[in-house]
């Protein structure tokens, strides 16, 4: 991996400078304003992969944005990697409060990246990330170092559920063949301390609207004597957790696998300090279920988090009314072996059965998706572990992780594939929030780790 390292390394700046170009795309799945800038994305990821040598590059059209693949088969009895990513982003909102515009990319120092940030919305998740790969693939291809099969498949809809890759992944088994899911579209503990994601929590997500009287009312003449849809649905919504923060819905622990002491034991090895953690976020004190550390309530428990909520009046000043309806969006995040739909369900069953006389309830479902829980004894965690170890000086930790792709366990239920999980953000980089950034540390550390994974598993595979 000589060649491709040198290669890497005369190339920095060129792989900044063509990142930037693709974070000034913004692809914002979510808004359908945005739908000729998503295409105009996928044209740019095809382009790229086009130029760092793969074959067969299509955009391939689906019910919603478009899926990028492209290939390249070294021999037919190479293991064959396929690198799944998202070039689709967040909505930039709250935009006034970005210190510079979301798709301008600039390269600012901060405290945790010495080197330099870049800041733009995607820079983190997951445009920098999977861009790694592609150019760890055109350094490997350009040095003739190329170990393994590769396969790419980019989407657009990430943000917004996945759906159309589910319909895609199921009809298109043969072309996705592969030993190996490789991902870099999560986080790692520190620039100093590398881990690979080794789980990852399902989400169940609903909207739930209440409705009391049929008009909004004057708060004068018909307060005190009708159900008030906000004061009921933050009632409702508070009654959700226990004074131990446990959640009351009848059977939604049902499912859930505890851990062993031992293996929370290994967890508490990681390092951690709560110190640092309330510092970065300005508070002074955790909150969560009892009986579990910040480490554990992150990860290995579910949670339930209302996520907007909204009703009435709020514009300026004061306008004296009960509002018809108040509504709110509600996350749901689960742990081995909770099931979205049942859990939905049992979401629905509970919020409709505790409304009192006077409200009606609708629970209207999202997207959700599976909890993942990824082997470390297998020839690819080794290899990344190899790799890792190779570029970092240390062993990565395997950590799990509080957030969610919800196609990984589809790719394992559809392609019968396992998924190694080489996330290279940081839980500071602001991913979803305004000033979303990416250090060059982590994107060319990244990129580096890469091709050696590539070398460890076709060395171990062969
Ligand atoms: N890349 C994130 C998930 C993530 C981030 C996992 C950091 C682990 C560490 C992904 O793009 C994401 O945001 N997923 C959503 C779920 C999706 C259905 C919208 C999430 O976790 O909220
Ligand atoms: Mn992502
Ligand atoms: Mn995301």
């Amino acid at each position: 991996m000589q060649k491709t390292q040198i290669y890497i390394q005369e190339s920095k700046d060129r792989f900044l400078q063509e990142l930037i170009e693709l974070l000034k795309i913004p692809t914002i799945s979510a808004d359908s304003a945005y739908a000729q800038e998503v295409i105009r994305g996928a044209e740019k990821v095809a382009e790229f992969l086009v130029n760092a040598g793969a074959e067969n590059v299509e955009i391939c059209k689906t019910a919603g944005h478009p899926i990028v693949f492209g290939e390249k088969i070294i021999h037919a009895n190479a293991p064959t990697v396929l690198v799944y990513g998202h070039y689709d982003v967040q909505p930039a909102d709250p935009v006034d409060l970005w210190t510079s515009p979301p798709f301008e990319p600039v390269v600012k120092k901060t405290d945790i990246h010495p080197d330099g940030a870049i800041f733009a919305r995607g820079a983190c998740d997951d445009k920098g990330q999977f861009f790694m790969h592609v150019k760890a693939f055109e350094a490997m291809m350009k040095s003739n170092e190329l170990p393994c099969n590769v396969k790419f498949m980019i989407e657009g809809e990430e943000e917004v559920g996945s759906e159309n890759l589910g319909v895609f992944v199921r009809e298109n088994k043969e072309r996705l063949k592969a030993d190996i899911i490789l991902v870099s579209d999560t986080g790692m503990l520190a620039n100093d301390t590398p881990s690979i994601t080794t789980g990852l929590r399902g989400l169940s997500y609903v909207e739930v609207e209440v409705t009391g009287p049929n008009r909004d009312l004057h708060s004068g003449l018909y307060g005190g004597c009708v159900a008030n849809p906000i004061n009921i649905l933050t009632k409702m919504i508070a009654s959700l957790h226990d004074e131990n923060n446990h959640i009351t819905i009848p059977g939604f622990y049902a499912d859930v696998v505890e851990l062993s002491l031992e293996e929370r034991a290994e967890m508490a090895k990681a390092p951690y300090s709560e110190e640092n953690y309330k510092k970065a976020l300005n508070i002074d004190a955790v909150y969560g279920e009892t009986g579990y550390t910040t480490p554990e309530r992150g990860s290995i428990r579910p949670t339930l988090d209302v996520n907007g909520i909204w009703g009435g009046y709020t514009g300026e000043g004061a306008k004296t009314v009960i509002a018809s309806k108040a509504h709110a969006k509600i996350s749901m995040r689960l742990v081995p072996d909770q099931e979205p739909g049942k859990i939905t369900q049992l979401f629905k069953n509970h919020f409709e059965s505790i409304a009192p006389a006077g409200i009606k309830v609708v629970v209207n479902p999202h997207h959700g998706g599976e909890p993942v829980v990824t082997p470390i004894d297998s020839i690819a965690y080794k290899s990344a572990a190899k790799a890792y170890e190779k570029t970092f000086g240390k062993v990565p930790i395997p950590v799990r992780s509080g957030g969610s792709i919800p196609i990984i366990a589809l790719f394992e239920q559809e392609l019968g594939l396992k998924t190694v999980m080489m996330g290279f953000g940081l839980d500071s980089d602001a991913i979803h929030s305004p000033n979303e950034h990416y250090g060059l540390f982590n994107f060319y550390k990244g990129i580096e780790t890469i091709p050696y994974f590539f070398h460890y598993f076709n060395e171990a595979m062969s």
